[in-house]
Parts: C-alpha cells; sequence; structure tokens
C-alpha cells in the first residue's frame, strides 16, 4: 500500500490517495466519497493501461457535475420517482435533481464527502460514513462500510450498513470502464455479454414502468457477445428515451456472487472485464451525458460514449415498486453487497 497526498478540499480537509498492489493489477482509491480512482492492468503487450475515467486530484471530484466518476453512490443510487416513496405509512420526500425525479440521492451526495479510513493494509482498505437520520432525507441513522479488496486477478468491493431504524439502501459503484485506456476514445468497439434473459423498460424520464420485458429480439439482448456500437442506434424506443443504454437488466445470476454477470473486452488492447455481484440487477450506462465539456486525467476531454458504467445494484426505483427485490433495510439486518471485478486477456 503506498499513500500520496490527493489534495485539499474547499473546506481545507486534505484528502489521500491509496494504492494497493499485486503482480496483476493496482487499484488507487480516495478518502474523498470512497471514489476509485484508478485502475491499471497490463494490456496483451503488458503495457499497463487505467481503464477508468476519472479526475487527477481532488478538486477534480470535488467539482463534478454529475458524472460520479468512480463513485459509490448512496444511500439509494439510481432514481426514485418524483423523489418521493413511503415507507411504514410515512411519506419521505428527496430532492428532484434529474428532470422531475431523484437520482442517485438528491444533492448531498455520499461521494462528495471525506470518508474515514478505518483498516488499512496491503491488499485492502475499508472506508466508513456516518450518515445521519434523514441525510438526503432517508430516514435512519447508519454507519456505511466500504471495502476494496485486492484479488489475485481482479478486486472486490464490499459494502456493509446497519440502519437503527427501518430506511431504504441500495449502493453501487459508478466506475466508467474504458477498456482501451481512459481518454481514448469511444467504447463503441467493446464486445458485451450481459447473462440476463430480461430488463425493465423505463418512460422518458428513465423511471421503470414496472414491467419485465424479455431482451430476445431486441437491441437489449446481449446472451450473445455484441459491440456496443453494434444496435445503439437502432430505432427502438427504449434506447431512444434513454440517448443509448442507460438501463436495467435483470440479472440471470439472482445475486449469485459466483457465477458472471457481465464480460466486456477490448479488441484493442485485449482487455477482458469480467463482474459478478451478490445484486440482482445491473445498469449499464453506456456515458451518453458525457459532453464534451469535462476535462478529466491528464485534461483529456471525455466525450460521449468513451466510459461504460457497469452498476450492480437493485432495480431503479425499487422503493416505489412493492413487486421487486426489496430495498428496505430495517435494525437488526445488515446490508451486504459485494460486487467483483476479474481481468484477464483475450486469446
Ligand atoms: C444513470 C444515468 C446518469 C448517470 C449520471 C447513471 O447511473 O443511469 O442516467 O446520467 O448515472 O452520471
Amino acid at each position: 500500500m503506498t499513500v500520496k497526498d490527493f489534495g485539499i478540499t474547499k473546506d481545507g480537509i486534505a484528502t489521500k490517495l491509496y494504492t494497493l498492489k499485486n503482480n496483476n493489477l493496482e487499484i488507487s482509491v480516495t478518502d474523498f466519497g470512497s471514489t476509485l480512482v484508478s485502475i491499471v492492468v497490463p494490456d496483451r503487450n503488458n503495457k499497463p493501461t487505467d481503464i477508468v475515467l476519472g479526475y487527477d486530484d481532488v478538486s477534480g471530484y470535488e467539482t463534478d457535475d454529475g458524472y460520479y466518476f468512480g463513485c459509490n453512490v448512496g444511500r439509494c443510487a439510481n432514481r426514485i420517482a418524483r423523489g418521493h416513496f413511503v415507507l411504514n405509512n410515512t411519506e419521505y420526500n428527496l430532492d428532484i435533481n434529474n428532470g422531475p425525479n431523484n437520482l442517485h440521492s438528491g444533492l448531498n451526495p455520499y461521494s462528495k464527502r471525506v470518508w474515514t479510513v478505518e483498516n488499512q493494509n496491503d491488499t485492502s482498505i475499508t472506508f466508513s460514513l456516518e450518515s445521519p437520520h434523514m441525510d438526503q432525507g432517508f430516514p435512519g441513522a447508519l454507519k456505511m462500510y466500504v471495502t476494496y479488496e485486492l484479488l489475485e486477478d481482479g478486486f472486490k468491493i464490499n459494502y456493509n450498513a446497519t440502519p437503527d431504524k427501518d430506511t431504504i439502501i441500495n449502493v453501487t459503484n459508478h466506475s466508467y470502464f474504458n477498456l482501451n485506456g481512459e481518454g481514448s476514445g469511444t467504447v463503441l468497439n467493446h464486445s458485451v455479454k450481459i447473462y440476463a434473459d430480461s430488463f425493465t423498460p423505463a418512460d422518458e424520464t428513465s423511471i421503470p414502468t414496472g414491467e419485465i420485458e424479455a431482451v430476445k429480439d431486441t437491441p437489449m439482448d446481449f446472451n450473445n457477445f455484441k459491440t456496443i456500437g453494434q444496435d445503439i442506434n437502432k430505432n427502438y424506443i427504449p434506447l431512444k428515451y434513454a440517448n443509448g443504454y442507460d438501463h436495467n437488466w435483470v440479472l440471470a445470476t439472482a445475486g449469485d456472487v459466483d457465477r458472471t454477470a457481465v464480460r466486456l473486452v477490448s479488441p484493442e488492447t485485449g482487455i477482458c472485464l469480467s463482474v459478478r455481484t451478490t445484486e440482482p440487477g445491473i445498469q449499464i450506462y453506456s456515458g451518453n451525458f458525457l459532453d464534451g465539456t469535462i476535462k478529466g486525467k491528464g485534461e483529456i476531454v471525455y466525450n460521449p460514449r468513451t466510459g461504460i458504467c457497469l452498476e450492480s445494484q437493485h432495480y431503479p426505483d425499487s422503493p416505489n415498486k412493492p413487486q421487486w427485490p426489496s430495498t428496505v433495510l430495517r435494525p437488526g439486518e445488515t446490508y451486504q453487497s459485494v460486487c467483483i471485478y476479474g481481468f484477464s486477456i483475450a486469446e
């Protein structure tokens, strides 16, 4: 483990960048937001390649305007319709920050706070954050833990929390992957396989209709490898509404962390990423709203579709969809969510 200064926040707090390394990969994370800043893996010619979008220091993450590069999004990732839900007969209202809806819990995200380092060693680091009762509008205080742990050919993110009152929780990592190397053009040539027979169609504001729809014979079918670019511009309503891929797939793995949920492969570098998760769904977002105004690492401009997010999570708007896997967490229960990223090189 190496530790470097990552810059001082506007409030004068000194942040750090922690790097964990083994023979196969290196990841760097900061206590600002518990954010994943870089993942460096060798390409097929052994060239070290940083495969996630981000910024060079804390000021970029602090001024980030809704892109959430590498962030752990909580307390409830994704959209909640009209920023409103009912729990135990009580109505709760959240910030409206995305059209008429709440996105990624609103204007005071976990990703813009400085987290505490609870534990660190050569292979793992645990951050924690105290989230009080009514933080972002959610009931119940909880202490959120995020652990990054190096594995031989990848790494694991583990989320944990226990509330003191009934609450809602759904945490995910929002890294934008580009397996050609961050800052090197679009991800449209990446091949993807998603182990899912259905997805949750949504309205124009990306709120699921509540249906579960088969992917067969639609551009949403990634059961056989195909490139992100192959169908992305097809005249298909879900793609038009979301300006590309920005949808939740219902994973056939159904929370089995031993089974692969998604594979992503770059034909250029040969880098392959596999995702496994305890979560029932994955939001796959093809960076449609990266608009070429953002300067990321090394002052490189991030244009549309230059990164893809693979966000393991419960389905969007679950607090308003009682028929779906529940995002309610009660005192005495422990929230646990695991996402494992594995790396290899294509033959
Ligand atoms: C959402 C996108 C949104 C992005 C913000 C994703 O999780 O699905 O619609 O634009 O987050 O960075």
